[in-house]
């Protein structure tokens, strides 16, 4: 693994254990991506949001806490790439998702500066670009 992807990891696991300690983190995150169009309203009608959060908050610890590369979780975005393929969501929906995150992460975390939300930015990408791929 280069430096750089050390060094945004890093800042990726710090802000994320800021983030999180808002104990609204998920809800706030869920709401703003909800709200954000009526298409995405539409695909978690009917969802168990409290199993979807305790199953995000589960992937994003896994992500922080497994060096790249790692083939089980490379295989487990993988999965987790069809299972979102089979709800029909489209790649483009995978913009807006990263912007709801980040802008929940600019609301709940107070030390959040410009390399910081960069990390995030590369982490998600990263995840995204593994998941279409799967
Ligand atoms: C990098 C981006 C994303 C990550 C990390 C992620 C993560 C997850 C996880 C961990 C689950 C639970 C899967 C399971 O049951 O084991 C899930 C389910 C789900 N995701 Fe995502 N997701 C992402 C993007 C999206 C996008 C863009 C949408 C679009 C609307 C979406 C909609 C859903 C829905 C509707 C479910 C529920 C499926 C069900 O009820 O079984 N996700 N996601």
């Amino acid at each position: 693994m280069s430096n750089q992807a050390e060094c945004d990891l890093a800042l990726f696991q710090a802000s994320l254990q800021r983030a999180t300690g808002d104990p609204a983190f998920y809800d706030l995150f869920y709401q703003r991506f909800i709200e954000s169009s009526p298409n995405i309203a539409r695909v978690f009608q009917n969802r168990d949001m409290v199993q979807l959060k305790k199953k995000l908050a589960i992937t994003l610890e896994m992500v922080a806490d497994t060096a790249e590369g790692k083939p089980g979780l490379m295989m487990y975005l993988e999965m987790l790439g069809k299972i979102h393929q089979r709800l029909e969501i489209k790649g483009a929906y995978f913009n807006g998702w990263r912007d709801a995150l980040l802008e929940t992460v600019a609301e709940t975390d107070p030390d959040l500066d410009e390399a910081t939300r960069q990390a995030w930015r590369q982490v998600i990408d990263d995840v995204t670009t593994r998941m279409l791929q799967g």
